[in-house]
């Protein structure tokens, strides 16, 4: 039995109740919570940076946080996220100038190291820094903004991930990140994710629990 993780995207909670909502959303069933930095250069959007996430910590959140980083240059906030208790840090390559070092960099101040691919960035980008990573993150949207559609081509790239991840011994998460809805989220698993990032389809339901409970069922039917 695959362990599925679900990971809220707190881009589309009320930020005005941000840590209101961390709590009730990990009440709710939640495994960890994914948190999109964007800097408006890297992405055109701008969201939330290290003291938030500090801010999270003290407010008593424990689970654990990725950190999605969709900013230029990366390497200088990695130092500040691992000290706001950043648990996974996600960049993107297109953003470093060296993917080896920053993804180093990462686990040097002992946070876990993930890897961003968009829906146009190649996979064969990861082999060669397959052994640094503790999860693969793929897009299946364009980054920048929550609610957009799931792009179909990304189940392929789901499928050639999950050969790469299955060819060495580490536990290394596949995550998917975008357009995911309790519709889609057992074709996603049977391509072979195992996180699922999910913003707008969590928050703009009343009750958290019951969505959730909703997709950890069509994660439990995609087994049979
Ligand atoms: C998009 C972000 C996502 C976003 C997903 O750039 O990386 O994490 O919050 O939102 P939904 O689930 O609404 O597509
Ligand atoms: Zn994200």
């Amino acid at each position: 039995m695959i362990n599925y993780l679900i990971s809220p995207s707190l881009l589309s909670a009320d930020f005005a109740r941000l840590g209101e909502e961390a709590v009730n959303v990990l009440e709710a069933g939640a495994d960890m919570l994914h948190f999109d930095v964007m800097d408006n250069h890297f992405v055109p959007n701008l969201t939330i940076g290290p003291m938030v996430c500090s801010a999270l910590r003290k407010f008593g959140i424990t689970a654990p946080i990725d950190v999605h980083l969709m900013t230029e240059p990366v390497d200088r906030l990695i130092k500040d996220f691992a000290e706001a208790g950043a648990t996974y840090i996600t960049i993107h390559p297109e953003a470093s100038e060296h993917v080896g070092k920053s993804l180093d960099l990462i686990r040097e101040y002992n946070c876990k190291a993930g890897l961003a691919i968009n829906p146009d960035t190649p996979l064969h980008l990861i082999p060669p820094v397959l052994g640094k990573l503790d999860m693969i993150l793929i897009m299946a949207v364009k980054p920048g903004f929550g609610g957009q559609q799931f792009i179909s081509s990304t189940l392929d790239k789901i499928r050639q991930t999950r050969k790469l991840i299955d060819f060495q011994k580490r536990e290394i998460l596949l995550s998917v990140d975008g357009g995911i809805k309790e519709d889609n989220m057992a074709e996603i698993a049977k391509a072979g994710a195992d996180t699922f990032v999910a913003g707008s389809a969590i928050f703009s339901q009343d009750d958290y629990g019951k969505i959730i409970r909703k997709m950890r069922a069509q994660l439990k039917n995609s087994e049979n």
